[in-house]
């Protein structure tokens, strides 16, 4: 095979997949209620009223789901630890979930695949959310405790430890929109929440150090972002650029700046200026030392990219484009400012989900945090695309739409570690098809097919195609 883009030696090529969305055995081995339990009882929550009770039985099927990275020739998986399986509350360590991820990581480690663990991928103990959940400062000590419990049991084999996936969604789309479990629409508790689990993160990080998580030690400790890049969809119109700036300040520079500066952004301040959250301003929430806590250094940044936004202020998306999809539960806005941005579309070509297909904007995202921040080495700990697959009488699934994506935006990413950003790994979302959250199994983001009905899986066209690029650690010319 003739390649041109070559990738730097030891690059990751991996999957990523998360606990709720794939494991099921929701009640099995002394595993407790998630927030996810409980709002996918919700009626209306869920598209279709699904839940993550079976999801892909992985937690039954975990040999034969991690034989496929091999026969995929990936070299990296991401999965997350489910809390709620391990240490619900300040109570003792439930051995047996621990023991379910002890399998995991040796699985992975006898046919060599490196295991990359996240502490946090949304699924808080139920009863943890009944005491305030991340609008509790104390929910991050809680954290700090299942953390070290997980550390503890799996340092031995697990070298590379993210604390959170996406805080966004947990603070924003969990305690502002509503959209996420635990489903509270309460403006400015996403901020209380996002710094509370940012003060988690940090408390973690300083933990594990204290435990020898160190490069010395061979131990990585980070963190995933998902961040997206926001142009006005009307650079002339002064409210256009303001919906911009508030996207980015929400989106991206509330969690980037106090991780890499130390500080909030000050127009944060400006915009939720007079909101409260049970009475009192969300400032209140950050106590003193807190933001040294969370700045101290990480050894990698996680990014999670899908897509970038045309921000507008303007509710006339008539005139516009459509709007970008919206899940169930869409009816307050995700800005703790209450006021919402509308994201029209900019004739660019579409995902199942309503996202636009645009990889340059992952080159700019990864230059930017280059050069606005002193990042540590950056993997893509996320990427991928939803499609109505289906598979064909060949018992096949040809998804070139995937493909496509998928070789855009490695190409992209190919692009800025050319212009010097030290970018180490590419993980695909996601290894099967599975509980897209809100949009229950509506979405198919797999590089392989599952049958919810028999739990087959077949490899899609894009997954054969990937193991091609893994194994030359080249994009074919
Ligand atoms: C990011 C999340 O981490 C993951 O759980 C989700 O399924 C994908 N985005 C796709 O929406």
């Amino acid at each position: 095979m003739t390649t041109t883009l070559h990738f730097p030696d030891g690059f990751l090529w991996g999957s990523a997949t998360a606990s709720y969305q794939i494991e099921g055995a929701h009640d099995i081995d002394g595993r407790t209620p998630s927030i996810w339990d409980t709002f996918t009882r919700v009626p209306g929550a869920i598209l279709n009223g699904d839940n993550g009770d079976v999801a892909c039985d992985h937690y039954h099927r975990m040999p034969a789901d991690i034989a496929l990275c091999t026969q995929l020739n990936l070299n990296a998986y991401r999965f997350s630890v489910a809390w709620p399986r391990v240490r619900p509350d300040a109570g003792p360590a439930n051995q047996k979930g621990l023991d379910f991820y002890a399998r995991l990581a040796d699985e992975l480690l006898d046919v060599g695949i490196t295991p990359w663990l996240t502490l946090y991928h949304w699924d808080l103990p139920q009863v943890l959310e009944d005491a305030g959940g991340w609008t509790n400062r104390d929910t991050a000590y809680r954290f700090v405790d299942y953390a070290l419990t997980v550390f503890d049991a799996l340092a031995d084999r697990v070298d590379h430890w993210t604390t959170l996936n996406e805080p966004w969604c947990s603070a924003f789309l969990g305690y502002t929109s509503g959209q996420h479990a635990p489903g509270r629409q309460e403006g400015v508790a996403g901020l209380v929440a996002a710094h509370h689990l940012m003060l988690g993160h940090g408390l973690v990080v300083d933990e594990l150090r204290r435990r020898g998580a160190t490069p010395d030690n061979g131990k990585q400790v980070g963190i995933t972002l998902n961040l997206t890049v926001p142009t006005p969809i009307n650079p002339g119109d002064p409210d256009d650029l303001d919906a911009a700036r508030r996207l980015d300040a929400f989106s991206n520079r509330v969690f980037c700046d106090p991780l890499f500066a130390g500080r909030y952004p000050d127009d944060i301040a400006a915009d939720v200026s007079g909101l409260t959250f049970q009475g009192r301003p969300w400032t209140d929430a950050i106590a003193d030392g807190d933001l040294e806590v969370i700045a101290q250094p990480i050894d990698a940044l996680g990014v999670n990219f899908y897509h970038g936004d045309g921000a507008s202020a303007s509710a006339r998306t008539d005139l516009l484009g459509d709007e970008v999809l919206t899940p169930p539960r869409a009816a307050s806005p995700a800005q703790p400012d209450g006021r919402r941005i509308t994201f029209p579309r900019r004739g660019l070509p579409v995902t199942g989900m309503g996202w636009e297909v645009q990889p340059a904007a992952l080159t700019e995202l990864l230059l930017r945090l280059r050069d606005e921040y002193a990042v540590p080495p950056i993997y893509i700990t996320e990427n991928g695309a939803a499609y109505p697959d289906v598979v064909t009488p060949d018992g096949a699934v040809h998804d070139e739409q995937r493909r496509s994506f998928i070789d855009l935006h490695v190409r992209a990413l190919h692009d800025a570690i050319a212009r010097g950003v030290d970018v180490r790994g590419y993980f695909v979302w996601t290894l099967l098809d599975n509980f897209e959250w809100a949009w229950g199994y509506s979405q198919r983001f797999g590089i392989v097919h599952v049958d919810y009905a028999t739990q087959q899986r077949t490899p899609k066209d894009s997954a054969l195609w990937f193991a091609g690029v893994a194994a030359a650690n080249a994009l074919p010319e």
